[in-house]
């Protein structure tokens, strides 16, 4: 059974508790609606035998004057349930006023790592993210960290902030999680309409054509680029198509074994984003055989 809490007094009692049983920590933090993608960092957290916290939090702070922060769903039985089952020792909802003291006005300003892709059209966005998981991880002390590799720029730019501030947290990046079409799992795939699954799969489908251009030996970026340019459909937002190292996210010109492509999409007003590495096993053979 799991303990379901939101008292932050009631969580650090359990934390020391688990840790005087000689138990480390594995931390999810989510904002809850959990779906596949979720359940599989819970899992893996469980699998690792780490007492696994998961917290469910919508953080007012990520979310820009016009997006949904009222909208998002809150649907704390089905999660609390769904974490139980995954294997989560814990589950805390965190009161809003304690994460937000009313008094409380400091933030963290990521750098140049949050001023690109996602970055450009949300520009408060990771601010956000890194103010709100800095909390999370001081309330938690030591621990493992589990993040999904579909949020691939919030997974860099927290891997930076923990190492600029000295935080003792160890970030734990796991595979995205997909749909059994290829769509990537994330909690606005729900509004997604079904006659507009097709074009929804137009992120996987060009990340699954660079991968085979990059294996059938075509390096260069722009070129791949301006292939998966001409068969992007029509009727979804292409909001960003950039080929970028997996550490500072610079663009890169030729496709090497750090490189991963990031696309960014809107489909009527629904946000879609995917990314994943153009550095194929088939790569490697094809760059030492060239060589
Ligand atoms: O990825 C998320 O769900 C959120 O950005 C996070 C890390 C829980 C911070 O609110």
């Amino acid at each position: 059974m799991s303990n379901r809490i939101t008292d932050l007094e009631q969580l650090k009692t359990l934390l020391d508790k688990a840790r005087s049983r000689g138990r480390n920590i594995g931390f999810v933090p989510t904002m809850g609606y959990l779906h596949d993608g979720h359940l599989s960092l819970i899992r893996t957290s469980a699998s690792l035998h780490l007492f696994t916290v998961v917290s469910i939090f919508v953080n007012p702070l990520q979310f820009g004057p016009n997006e949904d922060y009222d909208a998002y769903p809150r649907t704390e039985d089905r999660d609390f349930a769904l974490a139980q089952n995954a294997g989560a020792d814990l589950v805390w909802f965190p009161r809003k006023q304690d994460i937000y003291a009313s008094q409380s006005e400091t933030t963290v300003l990521p750098g140049s790592l949050a001023h690109k892709l996602c970055g450009l059209s949300r520009p408060a966005f990771f601010g956000g993210i890194a103010t709100v998981v800095l909390k999370l991880f001081n309330i938690m002390g030591p621990c493992h960290s589990f993040f999904g590799e579909k949020d691939y720029q919030q997974l860099t730019i927290l891997r930076r902030m923990v190492l600029d501030f000295f935080v003792p947290v160890k970030i734990v990046a796991c595979p995205t999680v997909r749909e059994a079409d290829g769509l990537a799992m994330s909690s606005r795939n729900v509004h997604l309409k079904p006659k507009d699954r097709h074009l929804a799969l137009s992120l996987i489908r060009s990340i699954n054509m660079a991968q085979e251009m990059a294996r059938a030996g075509q390096l260069s970026c722009s070129q791949i680029r301006h292939s998966l340019i001409e068969q992007w459909p029509a009727g979804i937002e292409l909001d960003y198509m950039d080929f970028r190292d997996d550490t500072q996210l610079a663009n890169v010109e030729r496709v090497e074994p750090s490189t991963r492509l990031f696309v960014g999409a809107w489909l009527n007003g629904v946000r879609l984003i995917d990314n994943a590495s153009l550095w194929m096993q088939q790569t490697t053979r094809l760059q030492d055989s060239l060589s």
